[in-house]
């Protein structure tokens, strides 16, 4: 049987945090990225449409190859001499929804595929984990719906959990904002009351979304380790939170490091949006705007 030499993988953006679990929360959404990873031709050749056509790498320090080689090098399988990589981007760069992610998964999974590797899904985090530094995103984009992720000395832990499908809208506002400068300014340490706040809040958001109960979801999200820090760096962030909930958001929440956030509805309702616009507007930052919802898939191939 001629052997596999190429594969196409489907990868979800994803947010992580969801205002108190930070590090340890990831959540699918419907918003997909496709990566066609093709043994053939000599050298690296990669065509990126979408998202981050202009400004991606497109050489072997591409993320999508970095993820695809580290698996390989891992498992010692030759890098093969010509490799060709198509993206149809639709997640955006650089925003909170997970296009890094996205990216190692999608090379790890091609790797696996392509080469048959016996790797568990857990040894396909742990390598994503080398290259990406926090679990909670590739996790989510692996698994597909709500992810807790924690960490047993050097082995990830993770559990998928069944939640009720939920609408959401993003707002991505054109600030310059990397993960690494985001968590440059957290502090070091945090009061034990700081801790009993996202701690109760973490399981209070869990059980919401499990039953579907959203009384308390907005105090659920509520966070103390990471937002209050974040947000000043935002201009019309925390007001195009508060924005989102007079317009009946039942749950808002900067979208991993930002500068995306995000805002839960039950019903679609355009009002959410148009509020968070004027929020931004307000600071005349430019601002995309995006409906979504949760996705109960994770990554795939087709
Ligand atoms: N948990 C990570 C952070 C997610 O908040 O820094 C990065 O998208």
């Amino acid at each position: 049987m001629a052997e596999k030499t190429f594969v196409t993988v489907h990868v979800p953006a994803t947010t992580a945090n969801l205002g108190p679990g930070f590090d340890c929360l990831g959540l699918a959404l419907d918003l997909w990225n496709e990566v066609t990873v093709s043994l053939e031709g000599q050298g690296i050749n990669i065509e990126i449409q979408g998202e981050g056509q202009e400004t991606l790498a497109k050489d072997d320090s591409n993320l999508i190859f970095q993820a695809f080689s580290l698996a390989a090098r891992k498992f010692g399988v030759d890098i093969p001499k010509g490799i060709s990589i198509v993206c149809r981007n639709r997640i955006p760069i650089s925003s909170g929804l997970g296009s890094s992610s996205s990216a190692i998964i999608a090379g790890l999974i091609a790797a696996r595929s392509l080469f048959s590797l016996n790797m568990s899904d857990q040894q396909l985090l742990e390598i994503g984990l080398e290259l990406e530094g926090h679990a909670d995103n590739i996790a989510a984009c692996l698994l597909g719906g709500l992810v807790i992720v924690i960490k047993d000395g050097e082995a990830l832990i993770t559990q998928k959990i069944k939640i009720n499908h939920i609408l959401a809208t993003i707002a991505l506002p054109q600030v310059q904002l990397s993960t690494r400068q985001a968590r440059k300014v957290l502090p070091d340490q945090y009061s034990r009351q700081d801790a009993v706040f996202n701690i109760g809040r973490t399981a209070a958001l869990i059980s919401a979304l499990i039953s579907g109960d959203y009384t308390y979801l907005r105090s659920s999200m509520e966070d103390r380790i990471h937002q209050p820090y974040r947000l000043g760096l935002i201009p019309g962030a925390q007001a195009a939170l508060d924005a989102a909930y007079e317009a009946g958001a039942l749950g808002a929440a900067l979208s991993g490091a930002g500068p995306s956030l995000i805002a839960f509805h039950s019903t679609a309702d355009n009002r959410i949006l148009i509020e968070m616009q004027k929020s931004f507007d307000q600071e005349k930052i430019p601002v995309r705007l995006f409906s979504t919802s949760t996705i109960d898939a994770g990554a795939y191939i087709k």
